[in-house]
């Protein structure tokens, strides 16, 4: 009788290289492996397919997920200026769910009754996976063999993979927990476990010491059509080679470094460090336009949907009907963010100095305390007569209770 199939997110690491030949031994499945690049820096992709397969994977498909990556979920992801706690840009948070969704469709396409992932059971990853998959397909069952093997040493793993012929690193084990992606990088466990320690210099990658930028500062300037990033300096760029861009000049300039407390899903507190220069600068040149082109209340009940949008999708909910429905909202927000953003790099920071839109609604004649004032200040008076006669009267009324 034909084996029962799982089909599992595969990185190539030593977690997941054991997870195939323990889904073989343990569980008598049949592994289909899949890994999604979502922009990360990883190790030659023929060469973790051809690992998959030695150590046992029925098949190992290598999925380039960047485009949909950025056309579907940074897109949305922009659109809502999506911080988690307003300052984490959700960098693993949103890489989930693509996996999610090729996950589903591998397993529907090759009939497989499971899916499994690598992720501990003390983080957010696994939560986002498993809901993310149930969403899609609840007829799908979800291992999690991590979760399994927590009281496992890791010298215990590495000699089980070891006595199996599985490549096992002989370097000393990265201290770290990283995770990366085209939208930035996450750093985590080790030294930063303690929260009065200062990040030591030597976990960053994408971004300079930010004393140690350039001493000139420079001068970028971002186009977007309908909320989508679509050029830099004047240039026709995609939203994807724009934010490849951003992350080399904000990193340069020493910016888009976070180091931040956060509250998990699964309850506890924990200290990451993230560096995300294209995101941050990106979100910042995106609000700037919106300043200038959302109509006022639209542009404040927007920043409370952005709160809850982060917020689902910290939660692992991309796939929710809540979501669905603040997406659509969003997405009815960006059709006038059209126009371009000058902004200045320096020594760590990045301002925005500069917006224009032909959806501008700011009106010079307006705001000007010069000459071209169209202001009419006689209507201010009755304005502000009623604006305050609630307050007014509730104050008179204080009066009479203070006696
Ligand atoms: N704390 C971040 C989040 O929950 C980063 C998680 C990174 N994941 C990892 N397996 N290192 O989105």
């Amino acid at each position: 009788m034909a084996k029962e199939k799982v089909v599992l997110a595969y990185s190539g690491g030593l977690d997941t290289s054991v997870i195939i030949r323990w889904l073989i031994e343990e569980k008598d499945l049949d592994v289909i492996a899949m890994v999604g690049d979502v922009g990360q820096q990883r190790q030659d992709l023929e060469y973790i397919r051809q690992k998959a397969i030695d150590i046992g994977a029925l098949e190992c498909l290598v999925v380039d997920m960047r485009e949909e990556f950025v056309n579907e979920f940074l897109t949305k992801a922009l659109a809502a200026n999506a911080l988690y706690e307003n300052k984490y840009p959700l960098v693993s948070a949103l890489s989930r769910p693509i996996l999610v969704k090729h996950l589903v469709k591998t397993a529907e396409e090759y009939q497989a009754q499971y899916v499994a992932h690598g992720c501990t059971g003390k983080g957010n990853d696994q939560v986002r996976f498993e809901i993310g998959i149930v969403t899609l397909n609840p007829e799908l069952k979800v291992l999690a063999p991590v979760r399994e093997w927590d009281l496992l040493t890791r010298e215990q793993e590495m000699e089980w993979a070891a006595a199996r012929g599985i490549p096992v690193p002989t370097t000393v084990d990265e201290p770290y927990s990283i995770d990366d992606n085209i939208w930035g990088r996450t750093i985590e466990c080790g030294i930063l476990e303690d929260p009065w320690v200062e990040p030591p210099e030597d976990i960053y990658e994408l971004t300079q010491p930010p004393n140690m930028g350039p001493d000139l500062p420079q001068y970028v300037e971002l186009g977007f059509n309908a909320g989508v990033p679509c050029s830099l300096d004047g240039k026709q760029m995609s939203f994807h080679d724009i934010i490849i861009e951003l992350n080399e000049i904000g990193g340069r300039h020493g910016y888009g470094r976070i180091d931040m407390l956060e509250n998990r899903l699964v309850g506890l507190k924990s200290r990451e460090i993230y560096e995300t220069p294209g995101a941050l600068a990106l979100i910042e040149a995106h609000k700037a336009l919106e300043d200038m082109t959302l109509e006022r209340d639209l542009l404040h009940y927007k920043l409370s949907v952005e709160h809850v949008w982060a917020t689902q999708v910290y939660y692992g909910q991309w796939y929710s009907p809540l979501k669905q429905a603040l997406d659509a909202f969003i997405a009815s927000t960006q059709t006038a963010v059209t126009g371009e953003v000058r902004l200045k790099f320096h020594k760590g920071t990045c301002l925005t100095v500069g917006r224009r839109s032909d959806f501008s609604l700011y009106d010079y004649g307006l705001a000007t305390y010069g000459e071209a004032d169209s202001f009419d200040r006689t209507a201010a008076k009755g304005f502000i007569d009623i604006f305050g006669l609630a307050v007014k009267t509730w104050a008179r009324q204080q009066l009479k209770l203070d006696i």
